[in-house]
């Protein structure tokens, strides 16, 4: 075979990948070579429905228009300038933001565990100046199997061995309760209450399988968190932006998060773009010096982020979200009863994951998805033999129907 050959194929570019690449990942044998709204292309020209969206970054479909015009036409104009300097995107973008958010201010930051480590540094800063706690006793309640990011901070209060393992020493300052155990969290705040700053919280643990709390569990943590005077963080990098049904999950339940925290789609999964907004009697407590980025609020990530959260406005992405979450969810149920294959599904407007009936160790969901994969369908498996679908929230009711069939099909004909 020629060697202009060879570069075609999809080998060719695993291969690559796994000579010259760090292996930290375990990706699905496919490579993409294109998208375009729910669909993505590989090199040899098939063609997929994307069900993972980037971890839910692609809200707003692949190279969505829009995005890209603001992208392309800022790149044009202005990319970055630090924040040594305003620029002519910045306040803009923060105006919107915030005032879409319901918040006095935003801080800009690029990642989500950039966000999520922000909102640990402030929520710290605050407990101090604010709450008065005593020098270095600040703690953060955390939820056990939780996934807020990979900094050596956030993995210090991971449960995941994979996620710390040999990556110690750790940061202290983190109390761990079970997810979706109010009395746990009452308990932990009752016991320190005066040193405890923040509780950080994902509204649906969506790495560890799409795990959906409790009906009102948010509400009563929130008001928990008010009654011993501590902040409510929402982390919604991954629920936020649409994706549960509403701009973001917290409002299921008329929560308003002291710190909420976005990431992925705010950009449409575009450019790196995350955010921390909070209120001035928070956010203030961090002056010139005291935290930043090179990237975080560069004119290229505004453009971009503004387009992103219009077109999630008016293309009525959250509504959209929801109506087909349940039509996905109904349909699945159906599935249920026609295999044995499935336990259980699970989510919230287009955050959704399928439950294996098999142990948490054996490779049948991994299986499952290359059978996915074959019948032109992408997803991946995530912790504990779960399947996460989260299609992008542009599909279309006859897309999702499609959707459905392929994955019926799938499992009818799967042999474990
Ligand atoms: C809830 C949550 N927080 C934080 C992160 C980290 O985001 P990033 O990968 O952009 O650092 C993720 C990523 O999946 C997430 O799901």
């Amino acid at each position: 075979m020629s060697t202009a050959v060879q570069k075609k194929n999809s080998q060719y570019f695993i291969d690559l990948e796994n000579q010259y690449g760090a292996h930290n990942y375990h990706p699905l044998p496919v490579v993409l070579d294109r998208g375009e709204g729910v669909f993505v292309w590989d090199v040899e020209g098939e063609k997929y429905y994307d069900f993972l969206s980037a971890y839910s970054a692609v809200n707003q479909g692949h190279s969505h228009p829009k995005i890209v015009e603001a992208l392309v036409n800022q790149a044009k104009k202005l990319a970055l300038t630090s924040r040594a300097f305003y620029n002519s995107d910045l306040g803009e973008y923060e105006k919107k933001i915030t005032t879409l958010f319901g918040f006095d201010k935003v801080l800009p930051m690029n990642s989500g565990a950039e966000a999520v480590e922000t909102a640990v540094k402030l929520a710290r800063k605050w407990g101090y100046e604010v709450k008065k706690i005593a020098e270095n006793a600040a703690k953060i309640v955390v939820c056990e199997n939780n996934f807020h990011g990979r900094t050596t901070t956030i993995v210090s209060f991971s449960n995941d061995p994979d996620a710390n393992q040999n990556y110690g020493p750790f940061t202290p300052g983190f109390v761990k309760i079970p997810y979706n155990d109010l009395t746990a969290l009452e308990e932990a705040l009752k016991d320190d209450a005066q040193n405890i700053a923040a509780f950080l919280v994902e509204p649906i643990q969506g790495e560890a399988g799409v795990d959906v709390p409790d009906e009102n569990y948010l509400k009563n943590a929130w008001e928990l968190c008010k009654k011993y005077h501590v902040l409510f963080i929402a982390d919604e990098v991954q629920t936020g932006i649409a994706r549960t049904g509403k701009l973001i999950a917290c409002h299921h339940e008329n929560v308003q998060p002291d710190i909420l925290i976005l990431g992925k789609a705010l950009s449409g999964g575009m450019y790196p773009v995350s955010a921390v907004l909070a209120n001035d009697e928070i956010m203030n407590v961090i002056k010139p010096g005291q935290h930043g980025s090179t990237f975080g609020g560069n004119p290229i990530a505004c453009a971009v982020a503004m387009a992103a959260l219009d077109v999630v406005a008016e293309e009525n992405l959250a509504e959209r979200s929801e109506e087909l979450g349940k039509l996905f969810r109904s349909e699945i149920e159906i599935l249920i009863q026609k295999t044995d294959l499935i336990k259980k599904v699970r989510g919230k407007g287009l955050l959704n994951a399928i439950m294996i009936n098999d142990s948490p160790d054996s490779k049948t969901a991994w299986n499952l998805c290359m059978k996915l994969k074959e019948n032109s369908l992408l997803a991946k498996p995530t912790h504990g033999n779960i399947i996460r679908l989260a299609p992008p929230l542009v599909i279309t009711e006859a897309q999702l129907l499609d959707c459905l069939q392929i994955i019926e099909k799938t499992f009818l004909e799967f042999e474990k």
